[in-house]
C-alpha cells in the first residue's frame, strides 16, 4: 500500500501537462502523475522528471492512493468526453470532500454541469482557465479557477505559487461559482483571437498595401512591442517575421488557413445569447472561416475584380496610422469582451472582479501586456465603470488614435485590403458614441409589417404604440419582448 504523501495528482501528460507538474515540482510540491497511455507517463519519469520528487503511477487507484487528504486531483486532458470520461473513474476512487480539477479547455455550460454533478456526490469541483501554452505552464501561467467555492482553499496555495505574477502579485485569484473560471478563459481566448486578427490586418495592409518586406515588418514590430502594444503577442509576431529556414522567411511559405479549436466561437455564440455587440471578436472568429476557403478564394481571386487605387501617401506617417488603428481597435476589442463579462456575471450571478480580471490576464496568459495594466488601473480607479471606453486614460487614447484610425480603414477600402476587425471596431466606436442611432426606423417598419409597436421619444419609455400604416392594417399588435 502506498503511503499517501503526494500533494497533488496531475492526469494528462501532453505539452501542457508536463510542464505545469515541473513547475509544480520546482515550487516544492509533490506531485502524482498519470498517463491513459502508460509508456508516456514513463518516458516523463525517466526524462524530464529524472531527479525530481515527481512520482508516476500505472493506474488510476494508485495514483489516488498516493494523495493525502482531501486529495486533490488535476485533469489536463483533452476537452469535452474525454474529461466526463475521467470523472466517472475518479468518482469511484474518491471520498467525499476530495477535490478534482479540470485544468483544460473545457465548455463553461459543462462545468457547470460537472461541478453539479460532483456536489451530489459529495465531491468538490474546480474548472480553470490555465493560460500561457507550454513557456507559461512551466514557467508560470495565467490561472482562472472557477467552481466550488469549498475548494478554493485547499487549492490556493499551488495555484497561486505556480501561477505567473505581475509585480509580486499572483496571476491567479478564485474567479466564481460554477463555469466562472472556465467563461472567464474562453473570454481571454475570444479576445485573444480578436488580437491575432488585429495583428493580421495590420500585417497585410503593411505588406500587401504597402509593399513592406519581412525585415521591415520586424522593425515596425520591435519598435511598437517598446510602446503601448508592449505584448506577448507583438513580441512574438516581432520574432516571426525575423525567422529564416535556409535562408527563407518562414512566415512566407506558411499556407494562408488558419485553424481553431472552438473557444472564440463560443465566444462568439454567449455574445449573442446576452445581447452584447462583442463585433470584433465575431469578426475574428469569421476571418478564421473565410481563410479556410483557401481553394474557392483562389478561384474567386481570379474572377472577382478589385479597386485600381494604389497606397500614393508618406509611408511613415501610414505606418503609424496603422500602429493607432491596432491599438484603438485592440481597446474596443477588450471593451466588448469586459460588456459580455459583465452582462455573463449578472445572468449567472457571479459576481466577477473586472479588475482582479485584468491582473490574472496582465502575466503568463498568451494576451498578456501592459495595456491590462491599464485595464487594471481603470477598474481600481471605478469598479463601477459603465464601459472601459468611459474610462478617461481610454476616452483620451481613442481620441488621440482615431483619426489615424479612420485613415487606415478608409485607406483598406480604397486599396481594396480586407481589415473587418479594424472596421467592425471603428463602426462599433462610432455607434456607441451616437446618442441617436437609425433603430427608430427600424422599429418604424417592424410596428408597419408586422404591427410590433414603437415607443416614443415624446412619451415615457415602457409605453408602446402602433400605427396602421397604410389605413388597412388592424389594431392588433404583436407582443414585444427583447431577447
Ligand atoms: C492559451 C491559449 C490556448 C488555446 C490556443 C489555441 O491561453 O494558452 O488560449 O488555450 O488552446 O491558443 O486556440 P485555437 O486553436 O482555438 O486558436
Amino acid at each position: 500500500m502506498t503511503e499517501p504523501t503526494m500533494d497533488i495528482a496531475l492526469i494528462g501528460l501532453a505539452v501542457m501537462g508536463q510542464n505545469l507538474v515541473l513547475n509544480m515540482n520546482d515550487h516544492g510540491f509533490k506531485v502524482a502523475v498519470y498517463n491513459r497511455t502508460t509508456s508516456v507517463m514513463e518516458d516523463f519519469i525517466n526524462g524530464s522528471a529524472k531527479g525530481t520528487e515527481i512520482r508516476g503511477f500505472a493506474t488510476l487507484e494508485e495514483l489516488v492512493a498516493s494523495l493525502k487528504r482531501p486529495r486533490r486531483v488535476m485533469l489536463l486532458v483533452q476537452a469535452g468526453k474525454p474529461v466526463d470520461a475521467v470523472i466517472a473513474q475518479l468518482a469511484s476512487l474518491l471520498e467525499p470532500g476530495d477535490i478534482i480539477i479540470d485544468g483544460g479547455n473545457s465548455h463553461f455550460p459543462d462545468t457547470q454541469r460537472r461541478y453539479e454533478a460532483c456536489q451530489e456526490q459529495g465531491l468538490r469541483f474546480i474548472g480553470t482557465g490555465v493560460s500561457g501554452g507550454e513557456e507559461g505552464a512551466r514557467f508560470g501561467p495565467s490561472i482562472m479557477p472557477g467552481g466550488d467555492p469549498e475548494a478554493w482553499p485547499f487549492v490556493k496555495d499551488i495555484f497561486q505559487a505556480v501561477s505567473a505574477k505581475a509585480g509580486d502579485e499572483p496571476c491567479c485569484d478564485w474567479v466564481g461559482s460554477g463555469g466562472a473560471g472556465h467563461y472567464v478563459k474562453m473570454i481571454h481566448n475570444g479576445i485573444e483571437y480578436g488580437d491575432m486578427q488585429l495583428i493580421c490586418e495590420a500585417y497585410q495592409i503593411l505588406h500587401e498595401g504597402l509593399g513592406l518586406d519581412n525585415d521591415r515588418l520586424h522593425e515596425i514590430f520591435t519598435e511598437w512591442n517598446s510602446g503601448e502594444l508592449d505584448s506577448y503577442l507583438i513580441e512574438i509576431t516581432r520574432d516571426i517575421f525575423g525567422h529564416r529556414e535556409d535562408g527563407q522567411a518562414l512566415i512566407d511559405v506558411i499556407l494562408d488557413t488558419a485553424g481553431q479549436k472552438g473557444t472564440g466561437k463560443w465566444t462568439g455564440i454567449s455574445a449573442l445569447d446576452m445581447g452584447m455587440p462583442v463585433t470584433l471578436i465575431g469578426e475574428a472568429v469569421f476571418a478564421r472561416c473565410l481563410s479556410a476557403l483557401k481553394d474557392e478564394r483562389v478561384r474567386a481571386s481570379k474572377i472577382l475584380a478589385g479597386p485600381e487605387a494604389r497606397f500614393d501617401g508618406d509611408t511613415a506617417t501610414f505606418i503609424d496610422d496603422v500602429r493607432k488603428a491596432l491599438y484603438a481597435s485592440k481597446i474596443i476589442s477588450y471593451a466588448q469582451g469586459y460588456m459580455l463579462l459583465r452582462e455573463a456575471s449578472k445572468h449567472y450571478g457571479w459576481d466577477l472582479n473586472f479588475g482582479g480580471i485584468a491582473l490574472m490576464w496582465r502575466g503568463g496568459c498568451i494576451i498578456r501586456s501592459v495595456f491590462l495594466g491599464r485595464i487594471k488601473e481603470a477598474f481600481d480607479a471605478n469598479p463601477d465603470l459603465d464601459n472601459l471606453l468611459l474610462a478617461p486614460f481610454f476616452t483620451q487614447a481613442l481620441k488621440d488614435c482615431q483619426d489615424g484610425w479612420r485613415r487606415v480603414v478608409s485607406q483598406a477600402v480604397q486599396i481594396g485590403i480586407p481589415t473587418p476587425a479594424f472596421s467592425t471596431a471603428l463602426a462599433f466606436y462610432d455607434g456607441y458614441r451616437h446618442a441617436r442611432l437609425p433603430a427608430n426606423l427600424l422599429q418604424a417598419q417592424r410596428d408597419y409589417f408586422g404591427a410590433h409597436t414603437y415607443e416614443r421619444l415624446d412619451k415615457p419609455r415602457g409605453e408602446f404604440f402602433h400605427t396602421n400604416w397604410t389605413g388597412t392594417g388592424g389594431n392588433v399588435t404583436s407582443r414585444t419582448y427583447n431577447v
